[in-house]
């Protein structure tokens, strides 16, 4: 037995771990504290600073509820969650690459037919959506279900504004044929800020950081015998593609968007290469 010092604060602490201590959470917790520790004394934390700390994250807790997680958009905000995201999905080359899920997927979004329309509030520039949901080898995917939602051309999700926007407003779940094939039509989604009125977009405020993500449309792919696919597709030439505020974009999910029909409709064709489970 030891009692604390400055110098042995990590092996005093990971000593007091129970002998019957799940193996992998005695793994885990040990090397929180050995970082954590290191973090402060790398720093020299001060008194003061560490009651900043505590008091931002009891900020952090206070204001999350069912419709509201801040520490996940905490987490987003510090690309902790593309990295975990990263570190839990290593793809082979030609795979399409995930990327972070977000607050505003709705589970149970309608099934629509193919080409039908998502966006049910008449704002914002038509765009036709459409590709192949493919295997690895090129092979079509039948039976996946592409689930779709984007903001619509105010910038905002529609359960962000429920009195306001048409429920299912920009979402949709489309189901693949033998041809792999799937379309619909939104809108050409438009950049909006994530969530900023609370203590991480005070963090954002301190550290001279925008809360912008650069326009996008969220799709969680899924089909039998195939890893999830949680990912976007951006707009190129979007203002904020190089300093998006949750570090979501990657250069393979940049889609083109052309006109069509007399220039009055986009469109933006991408496919999506699953890899097995
Ligand atoms: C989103 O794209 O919907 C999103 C992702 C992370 C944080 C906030 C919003
Ligand atoms: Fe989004």
């Amino acid at each position: 037995m030891s009692y604390f010092t400055e110098a042995a604060s990590v092996q005093t602490v990971n000593a007091r771990m129970g002998e019957a201590t799940d193996a992998r959470l005695a793994e885990v917790m040990a090397c929180l504290v050995k970082h954590l520790h290191a973090f402060a004394k790398e720093i020299g934390l001060t008194q003061q600073e560490w009651e900043a700390g505590i008091d931002f994250l009891t900020r952090t807790g206070q204001i999350c509820s069912g419709e509201r997680q801040e520490f996940i958009l905490l987490s987003d905000v510090l690309g902790f969650s593309m990295l975990v995201d990263a570190i839990n999905n290593r793809r082979p080359t030609g795979a399409t690459e995930n990327t972070v899920f977000g607050p505003f997927h709705v589970e149970g979004a309608p099934i629509r037919e193919m080409g039908e329309c998502i966006s049910l509030d008449g704002k914002g520039e038509s765009c036709l959506f459409e590709g192949r949901v493919l295997d690895l080898d090129g092979n079509p995917v039948e039976g996946a279900t592409v689930d779709v939602w984007s903001d619509n051309a105010d910038g905002f999700y529609d359960v962000q504004q429920p009195d306001i926007q048409p429920k299912w407003n920009n979402r949709g779940r489309f189901v693949t044929g033998p041809d792999g094939r799937y379309s619909f039509v939104g809108i050409k989604p438009v950049s909006y800020p994530i969530p900023d009125d609370g203590p991480v977009g005070q963090m954002l405020g301190k550290l001279g950081r925008h809360p912008y993500r650069p326009a996008h449309m969220h799709y969680l792919v899924t089909a039998p015998g195939c890893q999830k696919l949680v990912t976007h597709t951006f707009v190129g030439g979007d203002t904020y593609l190089g300093s998006d505020a949750v570090f979501g974009v990657k250069d393979s999910l940049i889609a083109p968007y052309e006109r069509i029909d007399g220039d009055t409709v986009w469109r933006s064709p991408f496919d999506f290469i699953l890899v097995p489970a």
